[in-house]
């Protein structure tokens, strides 16, 4: 039996597989509110036979997002638009599940697509909220430095996100702290500068993101699981570290978190990556051997051997998998053919089962 079609469960959540959808942004949503091209892109990976479908990172507020086309999870109509994606996502066995963000001073941007820069207040854009008052780059908006006040105000979005994602049906959260979002800037000494009680050393840094986290799992039912995605590393000198990851994840394991989802990477441009296929899942196997968490791996997975091989040598309990579900919304099929497991394909598909 393989371990990657092996169900998992968290708390009192059983996920049929351990091929979780890595959140991917769409850039494609207006006002925050999901449409067709969603239902299409998320009910076709559960079709594909993701066990796990984690919808992108949905921000808890209008100047929390990326670009001004970011998923949102702020409103009652932005509620309503999901309720079909998730019953999409239920209805092929799949379980629904949304990234809940803040891009901090990574805000107010065009779409990648567009150049991915920073939208000036004259078009239309933000000046972002981040712990201090230092630009991503110099083609990012300047951001504001968050007062105590902002603070509040932002743990009080993420909480009324929680509700809303509760009351839309999702079975788990996952929050963003990784790729150099808000939650990120403020844990790195890079990003943050701040002389309060949120900045300097270790423990102030992690203040806020745990205060966020705190608040997410006290709202989120006990018999429900809530995720966090860090990035383990900044990959630069003087950043974010293993030695900070070590210890935020001991912190979250003691307040109840289930799974953390070890991304790595994202808050300062120019960082050296060595991406290379499986390149972060060290990260995921020392957190998870030091901390007993339960680990998700997620980059350059794009095979079932490496998939599974990652599971069975115990560097991560399940496998987040982003561009390769882009490039084969069927792979999860795929992957249990290659492995020699007998799933079933949805019965509309079955004449074409291999
Ligand atoms: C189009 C696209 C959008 C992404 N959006 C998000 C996102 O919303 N939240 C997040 O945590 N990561 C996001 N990522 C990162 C992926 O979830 C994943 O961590 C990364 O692509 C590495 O995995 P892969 O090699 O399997 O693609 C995005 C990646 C892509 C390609």
């Amino acid at each position: 039996m393989s371990k990657l079609f092996s169900p998992i469960q968290l708390r009192g959540l059983t996920v049929k597989n351990r091929i979780f959808m890595s959140p991917m942004c769409q850039y494609s949503a207006h006002d925050g509110i999901l449409n067709d091209w969603h239902r299409v892109h998320y009910g076709g990976r559960a079709v594909g036979g993701a066990g796990l479908v984690m919808i992108e990172a949905s921000s808890v507020s209008p100047e929390g997002r990326i670009t001004p086309y970011d998923s949102g999870i702020w409103s009652a109509q932005q509620v309503e638009a999901l309720r079909p994606i998730i019953a999409s996502i239920r209805e092929q066995g799949a379980t629904p599940g949304i990234q809940l963000a803040h891009a901090g001073r990574k805000g107010s941007c065009t779409q990648p697509w567009k150049g991915g820069k920073g939208i000036s207040l004259k078009d239309g854009g933000w000046q972002p909220p981040a712990p201090s008052a230092i630009p991503f780059s110099a083609d990012y908006n300047m951001p504001v430095e968050m007062s105590r006040a902002d603070i509040d105000k932002v743990t009080a979005e993420f909480a009324a996100s929680t509700k809303l994602a509760l009351d839309a049906g999702f079975e788990t959260v996952e929050i963003h702290m990784a790729h150099g979002y808000l939650l990120h800037q403020f844990l790195s000494p890079l990003s943050n500068h701040r002389s309060d009680s949120y900045g300097g050393s270790l423990e102030n840094r992690m203040r806020f993101p745990m205060q966020v986290a705190q608040t997410v799992r006290d709202l989120w039912p006990d018999d429900k699981p809530v995720m966090v995605r860090i990035s383990a590393t900044d990959w630069v000198e003087g950043g974010w570290d293993m030695a900070g990851s070590l210890a935020l994840v001991r912190r979250l394991k003691s307040i109840g978190i289930d799974m953390v989802d070890v991304s790595s990477g994202g808050l300062v441009p120019g960082a050296v990556i060595p991406a290379a296929p499986g390149y972060q899942t060290a990260f995921a196997a020392e957190l998870r051997r030091e901390t007993g968490m339960a680990i998700s791996a997620v980059g350059m997975i794009t095979d079932a051997v490496q998939a599974e091989h990652i599971l069975v040598t115990q560097q991560a309990d399940v496998v987040s998998i982003a561009r390769e579900l882009l490039r084969d919304p069927y792979w999860p099929l795929h992957a249990a053919k290659k492995l020699g497991v007998d799933i079933p394909w949805p019965p509309q598909y079955q004449r074409a089962k291999p």
